[in-house]
């Protein structure tokens, strides 16, 4: 069964942002963006390597990962750039009000 998880306030978000949230009682840390007004949610570490993809480039809905430049779709999480092959982890998004949750486990 999916567990809701709050993440941030949609009015802290602004349009073409990111952030890494931590969430510690699942020992995982989540990148949410916002592009064209839309939110999304993912893994926050690159599938090729260790590092936060908020720390790369977010261009529409592409994020590029900052340590060799491969990219993903955050709507589907596929892997769109070499050398990333396999997709990130996505996660259903749930906006309430001001309050932006994603459904964890689902
Ligand atoms: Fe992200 Fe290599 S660690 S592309």
């Amino acid at each position: 069964m999916p567990e809701k998880i709050f993440l941030c306030r949609d009015s802290e978000l602004a349009d073409g942002e990111m952030r890494q949230i931590v969430v510690a009682a699942k020992d995982a840390e989540l990148a949410v963006y916002k592009s064209a007004g839309k939110v999304y949610v993912t893994d926050d570490l690159c599938t090729h390597g260790m590092v936060a993809l908020t720390g790369g480039d977010l261009e529409g809905t592409t994020i590029y990962c900052p340590l060799h430049g491969g990219a993903f779709d955050i709507c589907t999480g596929k892997a769109l750039e070499k050398p990333c092959t396999v997709a990130l982890k996505t996660y259903p998004v749930v906006v309430e009000g001001d309050d932006i949750f994603c459904l964890y486990g689902a």
